[in-house]
């Protein structure tokens, strides 16, 4: 951080006496009109101070993919030698010509610019409206939100100085109109039946109206003995306000987990003026949920709640903010666990989704697992139904996208896919290597139906997903101290990564190292022999059936559910 802060404070001393030149400006990015949903109001305050990001070309973003694939492949011989902060650095920094073009067009404006990265692929700079305008050759305007009545200032378009535009990747926050975060899990009705308690020989009928931990624990074979190594940290993604309730943990974890402290707690971490306020009023079904099926399930685990607020300069609501935060810090979580997504990805300028999905990867690279939740619009999204959407970031090959199951109703020992589960095909991001062979084979499956509603509104070169899946129905929490049940991909997301975080713990004690980016070990044969293949369910939308479960992988059940012991194996415990 501090070399790329020098470096480029050095390069504007140089450069500062250069003459201005009359520069050709080409158009960057543009749209026709604001996403759904935002009516633009007025004309930006000429004088209102901008937060701008600019992201640099990165110099081998292709080189760091071969690299993360290389500690990734189970068959490797570097597998699990995850990279150096400073390894990432070398492939994701920008040439030194770009940067000397970017910081000589931004010195000659009298604009000082401050990296946000360590590698110094992307500047943050302030500047008023008026000087944004001239710029950029860009009309930045107020907009607002119509359901929220909150307001922000975009542009529809913006130019850059012909010159620049093989050195800069885009400006942001300028074209892009991001809705609210896709929004917390669905509470639905409980059930009055016995629970399980921990320690059950057999899964109990209970189970099969409401999951609690025990459930989990006899349906996946999870152990139920403490973690011991402390280095091994899971970390729960929290935004839009949604805070995590010690008091619920402990209500929580006395009715649902009694063989452990009831006191047992999470570590707090915050980033664009996030807190965690303990009212417990202001408690979010969300977070609840998320820390109660973390602490609950990965037991001993330490837990790290990190808690983004709304002061987010990087326009996304604090997503590419938490990911930067943590590749900065010496000591990340090993696993980080995030129920929150954009309901469609072009809800983000493919740009931005593509840069977003690359810090993704640089963090697997480092060495952290990353899972979502895949999303709860099932094949739908909220897209225009002639092609189905898939959510952000499921479309992206760097992360695991974790979809629901429940009990099937005709035979509740069956587990199935849930409708609710987003899954499908990136229009965004194509297939990666490690699953070409499931999506064709799933295509050829689709495809021996005949045509049928679905057909020709997905993308076959898509990225396909989800990639596993867990329960994520009838789950047993509390909110404001109140025990409900709640329904949704939030509660399978926590859950598989529980299971990551003790299996970690386990290969951690034997001197191993931890997982990190999952898929290419899911993918290959020990990964999926591990898990349990479902074959029943569909997520309906559009007016059709959405996708079918069936052998192998789906975009309804990805590879399937785990089986603890089996995966024990599978890791070469
Ligand atoms: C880029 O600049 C740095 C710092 O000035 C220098 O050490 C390095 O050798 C340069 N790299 C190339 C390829 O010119
Ligand atoms: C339970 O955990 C709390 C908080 O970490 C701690 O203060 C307390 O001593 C623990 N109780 C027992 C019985 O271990
Ligand atoms: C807790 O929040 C409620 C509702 O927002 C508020 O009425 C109450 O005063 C708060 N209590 C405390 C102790 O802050
Ligand atoms: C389908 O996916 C591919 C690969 O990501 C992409 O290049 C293409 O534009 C997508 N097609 C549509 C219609 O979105
Ligand atoms: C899980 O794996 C173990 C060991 O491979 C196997 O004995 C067991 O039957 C599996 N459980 C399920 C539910 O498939």
């Amino acid at each position: 951080m501090v070399l790329a802060t020098s470096f480029i404070a050095s390069l504007l001393l140089l450069v500062a006496a250069t003459p201005r030149a009359p520069r050709t400006m080409v158009v960057h990015e543009s749209r026709a009109a604001p996403a759904k949903g935002f009516v633009q109001s007025a004309a930006a305050p000429a004088e209102q101070e901008l937060t701008l990001r600019i992201a640099l070309k990165q110099n081998n973003i292709a080189g760091l993919e071969t690299e993360l694939y290389k500690v990734s492949d189970p068959t490797s011989e570097f597998y699990g030698q995850h990279l150096t902060l400073e390894e990432v650095t070398e492939f994701v920094k920008p040439t030194n010509e770009t940067v000397a073009a970017v910081s000589g067009w931004l010195s000659e404006n009298n604009i000082g610019a401050k990296p946000v990265t360590p590698a110094g692929d992307m500047l943050e700079i302030k500047i008023p409206v008026s000087q944004a305008n001239d710029l950029l050759s860009a009309e930045f305007s107020v907009f607002t939100h119509v359901e929220t009545g909150k307001t922000i200032i975009r542009t529809l378009q913006y130019s850059l100085p012909a010159l620049l535009t093989q050195h800069v990747e885009f400006f942001h926050p300028t074209t892009i109109f991001a809705p609210p975060l896709r929004s917390k899990p669905k509470l639905v009705a409980a059930s009055s039946a016995k629970r399980a308690t921990a320690g059950s020989d057999d899964l109990p009928d209970s189970c099969t109206s409401t999951i609690t931990p025990a459930c989990l624990q006899e349906l996946y074979g999870i152990p139920i003995a403490p973690a011991t190594q402390k280095s091994n940290t899971l970390g729960v993604a929290g935004f839009i306000d949604e805070w995590a309730n010690q008091a619920d943990l402990t209500t929580f974890l006395t009715r649902d987990r009694p063989d452990i402290n009831s006191s047992t707690s999470f570590a707090l971490e915050t980033l664009d003026g996030g807190s965690n306020p303990q009212n417990r009023s202001q408690a979010g079904v969300e977070a609840d949920l998320d820390t109660q099926y973390t602490i609950g399930i990965a037991t001993g685990v330490p837990v790290i709640f990190i808690s983004a607020g709304d002061d987010s300069p990087d326009g996304l609501n604090g997503f590419l903010d938490m990911i930067i935060l943590l590749i900065n810090e010496p000591s990340r979580p090993s696993i980080l666990t995030t129920s929150y997504g954009f309901d469609s990805e072009t809800d983000l300028p493919i740009s931005v989704a593509i840069n977003l999905c690359n810090t993704y990867m640089q963090l697997g690279a480092l060495g952290t697992s990353l899972l979502f939740s895949s999303g709860d619009g099932g094949v739908e999204g909220s897209g225009s139904c002639a092609v189905f959407t898939a959510p952000f970031p499921a479309g992206c090959p760097f992360i695991t996208s974790v979809g629901s199951t429940g009990f099937d109703e005709e035979d509740r020992n069956i587990e199935r896919g849930s409708t609710f589960t987003s899954g499908g095909f990136s229009n965004y991001f194509a297939i990666p290597e490690y699953q070409a062979k499931d999506v064709a084979a799933y295509l050829a499956f689709i495809d021996s139906l005949g045509t049928i509603p679905e057909s020709g509104r997905f993308n076959r070169s898509g990225r396909g997903f989800p990639d596993v899946s867990a329960q994520g129905e009838n789950f047993e929490i509390v909110v404001g101290n109140q025990f409900s049940n709640v329904a949704g991909t939030s509660c399978s997301s926590p859950t598989f990564a529980s299971i990551i975080a003790l299996l970690n713990d386990e290969l951690v004690a034997v001197g191993k190292p931890t997982l990190g980016y999952l898929n290419p070990f899911l993918y290959s044969s020990v990964g999926r022999a591990a898990l349990n293949d479902l074959t029943i369910g569909i997520n309906p939308g559009c007016g059709t059936d959405g996708f079918f479960a069936n052998i192998g992988w789906d975009p309804v059940t990805g590879l399937g559910t785990p089986n603890y012991t089996a995966l024990r194996t599978a890791v070469g415990l």
